[in-house]
């Protein structure tokens, strides 16, 4: 048999929306009558007295779905389609989706209970019909499942209709949960237990009560044909004559139920910026001075505006923080990939952290792995301005050993003495930590602190040093024209290299990246031209490994003092990258945990969700602040010189 489609539904199912807010405190009744007929969806925005329905859905989950009917695929659509839009410009962050579904004469005929609920018309204070929907959903342990179907036109049977009237039917289809047995005499008494409530406080005392009628299955084709409602054909009447009396249905205005968005709606409440500033400029997503992060949101809902990163801008530095989960590396590889696509000229440096195996999201990149023969970090680069190399140098050893007093002035003296010998420096490491122990015995000290120090240093320094892979790795490089490693001059010639840190303890590290940082120093000139363009972009995900904050809060602590030098010592140098053009993009899950120097030297910021106190870090608004802890995944709030604005990444295809 074939089957017959009887025609086509468009249902709207809503995702997401905010609440209407109530401010009427003015008790003013004018007022408040204006505002509850602007904020109803008891409407009829088409003025061309269509039917509307809605479906709730109440079981495992909730859904709101709004349905028209018509004949044809095409003009369901059309309805669907500009029904959405009139609601997204009618609440503020509602979004939904559309769909058509043809409506098969055979499913249709489904042996389904359906009941009907009437209720009075005129109430002495307005219904609270949804809110019983909703708290219904909210229930504990709740055994019934409940479909409620609303189907209201605008009255069109008087000869001078009220246009604020409207013939409303209510629909409910109730069944037992699916995990849950109840036998079938207790069956009936839930049911009918479910449906007093539903008509709970809906009548008027002391003669006009809300009732509950039982429909005949065959009512499920009128209901999604959206045939429930008398017409005046059926009567034949014609435009002067009056409709019968004893057939004419009820009506309500919209003002007489809670047909508006009440705050414990229990769908997804998008996030919202109120202090937005968003700039579009007339770019693709091809554009080769823009890096394209993703959409942009206005009023909670996702647009088609481009959410876009000035490549040049990376010299201000960014940083990308959020919780694990939210998208930071996925964002950070579509940068790079696309920053290396548009502008293969700029170096791009990727320090990997954390991720095993980072290399299969950059094909592009030269990997060096630690610990490797060909991956060497110098324990000092030994160049033309030699007493600047000491001095940073000095204060690296200084800072990742903790040594407070004393330390960057002893290795300093120790680099001068050896470097003014032989115009070189001891090749390896361990000699080098030789000398500065004969430096210290040289001393004049008063021989009980002497032995003091020179037992403190010793002590930090083979903790750290003296172990085979990392001194490998810090020893001068041998029998070459240059000091300098492979990788290092790979990258300052414009490629992408990827530094594998993940076999390194926490404290090795800490110190690596420190060298790395200060070779960066010391190799990179300023840029004379003072073109501002971007030559150089680091990526440090999971910054707290190189910046993180102590967590011995003890200002004497060698961890401490640690901490507090590095902060100082990128405190003196990030800012002056700019000049160099070199950017830096810093990402982290705990913000408030990382040296204030990864934060403040950064005007760009993309926050994804982030928890307390994190969240507190980037505003002082509160609403923001609630706002951060509670963002999607993938959602986050932009900040850069010029814009304020909330996205979605873009999607990741590869
Ligand atoms: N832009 C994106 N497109 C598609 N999937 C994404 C995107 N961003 C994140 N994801 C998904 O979320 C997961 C976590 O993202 P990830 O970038 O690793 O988060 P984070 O670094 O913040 O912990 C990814 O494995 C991926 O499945
Ligand atoms: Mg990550």
């Amino acid at each position: 048999m074939e089957m017959e489609i009887v025609g086509y539904n468009s249902r709207i199912k809503i995702t997401q929306v905010l609440p209407c807010v109530s401010d009427d405190v003015t008790g003013d009744t004018k007022i408040r009558r204006d505002k509850l007929l602007r904020t109803s969806w008891l409407y009829d925005p088409f003025g061309d007295n269509l039917t509307y329905g809605v479906e709730f859905n109440v079981n495992k989950g909730f859904s709101w779905e709004f349905f028209m009917y018509a004949k044809t695929a095409e003009k369901v659509e059309e309805l669907g389609d500009a029904l959405l839009m009139n609601l997204q410009e009618k609440y503020k962050g509602l979004d939904g989706k559309v769909s058509v579904y043809p409506l098969y004469s055979k499913y249709l005929e489904i042996n389904r209970r359906l009941h009907e609920i009437i209720i009075p018309q005129h109430p002495p204070i307005r219904y609270q019909f949804l809110r019983k929907i909703i708290n219904y959903y909210k229930t504990p342990q709740r055994k019934i499942d409940a479909n409620i179907f609303i189907l209201w036109k605008r009255d069109d049977l008087h000869i001078q209709p009220d246009p604020l009237s409207y013939m409303l039917r209510i629909f409910i289809s109730l069944n037992p949960n699916q995990n849950c047995s109840i036998n079938f005499g207790k069956q009936e008494s839930s049911i009918n237990a479910v449906l007093r409530y539903f008509i709970s406080d809906m009548s008027i005392p002391p003669y006009i009560k809300a009732e509950i009628k039982s429909l005949s299955p065959i009512n499920w084709i009128d209901l999604l044909t959206c045939n429930v409602f008398p017409k005046r054909s059926d009567y034949g009447l014609g435009p002067g004559q009056n409709f019968p009396r004893e057939v004419m249905p009820k009506f309500i205005r919209s003002n007489e139920i809670d047909f508006d968005i009440p705050h414990e709606m229990p769908l997804l409440n998008p996030p919202i910026l109120e202090n937005r500033n968003s700039i579009n400029l007339p770019i693709s997503k091809n554009d080769p001075n823009f890096i394209y992060i993703g959409k942009k949101m206005k009023d909670g809902v996702l647009s088609t505006d481009l959410g876009l990163i000035e490549i040049d801008g990376l010299t201000t530095h960014l940083n990308i923080f959020g919780k694990t989960g939210t998208g930071k590396s996925t964002l950070i590889k579509m940068i790079l990939n696309d920053l290396h696509n548009k502008r293969p000229d700029v170096g791009l440096l990727i320090l990997n952290l954390a991720k095993p195996y980072l290399e299969d999201d950059y094909p592009m990149a030269h990997v060096y792995k630690f610990p490797s023969e060909k991956f060497r970090v110098p324990y000092i680069i030994p160049f033309d301005r030699a007493m600047i190399s000491i001095k940073e140098t000095s204060n690296v050893f200084a800072a990742c050993l903790g040594l407070k007093h004393m330390g960057p002035g002893i290795f300093s003296e120790t680099f001068q003495i050896c470097y003014s010998k032989i115009k070189r420096f001891p090749k390896e490491v361990k000699a080098f930590f030789s000398c500065v122990d004969e430096c210290m015995k040289a001393k004049a000290w008063e021989p009980e602190f002497k032995q003091h120090i020179r037992t403190a240093f010793k002590r930090r320094i083979s903790e750290m040093f003296y172990r085979p892979d990392l001194e490998a790795t810090l020893n001068l490089l041998e029998g070459e024209s240059s000091d300098i490693p492979e990788w290092f001059i790979k990258w300052k010639e414009g490629e992408t290299v990827l530094l594998d840190l993940t076999k390194c303890l926490e404290d090795e590290q800490h110190l690596i990246g420190m060298l790395i940082l200060n070779m960066i120093e010391i190799l990179i000139s300023i840029d004379k031209e003072k073109t501002n363009k971007l030559k150089y972009l680091i990526a440090m995900d999971e910054a707290h490994r190189i910046l993180g904050k102590s967590n011995d809060k003890h200002p004497e602590s060698p961890e401490f003092i640690m901490k507090n030098r590095t902060n100082a010592h990128f405190s003196r140098n990030f800012n002056e990258w700019r000049a160099k053009g070199i950017g830096i993009i810093t990402a982290d899950q705990h913000p408030h945990l990382l040296l204030e120097v990864a934060i403040d030297s950064a005007r760009n910021k993309i926050l994804f969700q982030l928890g307390y106190p994190s969240n507190q870090i980037f505003t002082g608004n509160m609403r923001e602040r609630e706002m951060l802890l509670t963002l999607w995944e993938r959602y986050a709030l932009v900040i850069t010189n010029a814009e304020r604005y909330l996205m979605k990444t873009a999607d990741d295809i590869i």
